[in-house]
């Protein structure tokens, strides 16, 4: 599988924001990362409904939504209804994953389930099966630019080999600090979906960082 570059509008520009949309739209970008934050289950405090709606307005690929946020079972409607195409949730903020996973399915959403750089993979054994995605966190989560923890690659090594016995078309979705130097090595460690924020949009040539992601192959 080609793996998916999805390129994380937090680190857009709020003020000309459907610019930056239509320059993901013409790039080599497969999903729009959605990172959604409350304030409680993350130090930080993000954007909500009217913003969700609004990007999904002009985008013309998928919205991947990334709640960090507490109890999201409350809001899985409400995100379907602003444009959410598929929704993640953190294993650290669901007591009850196994019913959060079939409702965010109910409601024709791709289902994910993120672990914090603590939170072991083996925890996911009992509920591998029903997730379309996995997403783990290569930084803590709560803010863009942060330094990508190394720890990560023996996660997701430790994942890959779970979704080959068990699930083989998972999404193995790496987020935080991925940019030009690291593509490479997550893909080639199993990773096949790569969020990047501050890289691309940070960069002069935001375009030009997608494609050298998406274009990035293990040796
Ligand atoms: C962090 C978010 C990330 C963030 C990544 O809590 O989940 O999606 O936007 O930003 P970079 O790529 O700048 O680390
Ligand atoms: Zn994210």
């Amino acid at each position: 599988m080609n793996h998916v570059i999805a390129p994380s509008i937090l680190a857009a520009d709020f003020a000309n924001l459907q610019r930056d949309i239509e320059m993901v739209n013409s790039s080599e970008a497969d999903w729009f990362h959605v990172d959604v934050m409350d304030g409680l289950f993350v130090p930080n405090i993000s954007f909500g409904f009217p913003v969700i709606s609004a990007v999904k307005k002009h985008a013309q690929k998928p919205l991947d939504v990334h709640l960090m946020i507490t109890d999201p079972d409350r809001y899985l409607k409400a995100f379907k209804q602003a444009g959410a195409d598929s929704i993640t949730v953190h294993y650290e903020a669901c007591p009850h994953l196994h019913r959060t996973i079939q409702a965010i399915k109910e409601l024709g959403c791709r289902a994910g389930v993120a672990l914090n750089p603590h939170t072991p993979v083996a925890l996911l054994e009992d509920i591998i099966t029903d997730l379309d995605l996995v997403l783990i966190m290569s930084v803590n989560p709560g803010f863009g630019g942060q330094k990508f923890i190394a720890n990560t690659y023996k996660k997701i090594k430790q994942l890959k080999q779970l979704a080959n016995e068990r699930n083989p078309n998972l999404y193995i979705e790496i987020d935080g600090g991925v940019d030009e130097t690291n593509a490479a090595t997550l893909i080639e460690a199993g990773a096949n979906a790569l969020v990047a924020g501050s890289a691309v949009f940070s960069s002069a040539s935001p375009a030009g960082t997608i494609s050298a992601l998406k274009h990035a192959h293990s040796l």
